[in-house]
């Protein structure tokens, strides 16, 4: 709910639901369950195999292999974009894709890393991502391990100390207390995922209003952008009626 939110479980029932880039089908898993009336899920990789099986139950669900980039449909009521755009080449034509899938009178919704608040993570992760992409996954993973084991600790104090106010001031503070309670085992995941992206494009909130302005198809009074734990956006609206 937290990827998710605004929008909530009303948002999806009876509705029609895609999601572009739907990897491992981890969201629509939970999404599935909220009464949609059918669902695709669409991804580029091998990951479509596991989203299969993951909702193998729910027969409303399909997955399908293919680029979101070049994707045409007759429009979703609801299409959401989670984790990818910043993945791509050139991350407004994944939007522009979101769009257009998205019906008339439709709502979208999809999240980005920001620009703001990712600094020392631009600054010590990029150099190890041009590393990795050479290396094998178990490499990368080791190097994943060791790379974070020194913000777990950091996260896990911030925890510990978060009555001290002071401390909000430092870098990553309030990712640090969303992921902090977590287990050393998703920090490590989240270290190998950053890793074995290709690229990543941390987006500013000033380049989300401009992308969003661009759109004569969305009623700019839907237009919301929130940030999430001090270092990404949330970010959707709808699509104007007929
Ligand atoms: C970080 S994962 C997010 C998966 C899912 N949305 C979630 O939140 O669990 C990013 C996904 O985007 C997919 N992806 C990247 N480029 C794509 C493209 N051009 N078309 C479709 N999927 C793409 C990747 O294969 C990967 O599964």
């Amino acid at each position: 709910m937290d990827w998710i939110e605004p929008l909530s479980k009303r948002d999806f029932e009876n509705k029609s639901v895609l999601e572009l880039g739907c990897g491992n089908g981890s969201l629509l898993f939970h999404l599935a369950n909220w009464k949609p009336s059918q669902v695709l899920g669409m991804d580029l990789g091998a990951g479509v195999h596991t989203a299969r099986n993951n909702l193998a139950n729910f027969p409303i669900v399909r997955i399908v292999q293919g680029d979101l980039v070049t994707h045409v449909s007759n429009g979703y009521d609801v299409v959401i974009c989670i984790g990818v755009l910043h993945h791509l080449k050139v991350p407004k034509e994944g939007l522009d894709s979101v769009i257009r899938n998205t019906a008339p009178g439709g709502r979208f919704h999809c999240w980005v890393y920001g620009r703001e608040g990712n600094g020392v993570v631009r600054l010590l992760v990029e150099p190890l991502r041009g590393v990795c992409r050479y290396l094998p996954w178990r490499i990368t993973d080791l190097i994943a391990i060791a790379a974070v084991m020194p913000f777990y600790m950091y996260a896990k104090l911030l925890t510990w100390f978060k009555h001290v106010t002071q401390l909000q001031a430092l870098p990553l503070y309030q990712y640090a207390m969303w992921i902090g309670k977590e287990p050393f085992k998703f920090f490590r995941h989240m270290a190998f995922d950053q890793l074995i992206a290709h690229r990543t494009i941390y987006i500013s909130q000033s380049t989300l209003v401009d992308w969003l302005a661009s759109y004569a198809v969305i009623d700019k009074s839907t237009v919301y952008i929130i940030q999430r734990n001090g270092n990404s956006w949330k970010f959707g609206g709808q699509i104007k009626s007929g």
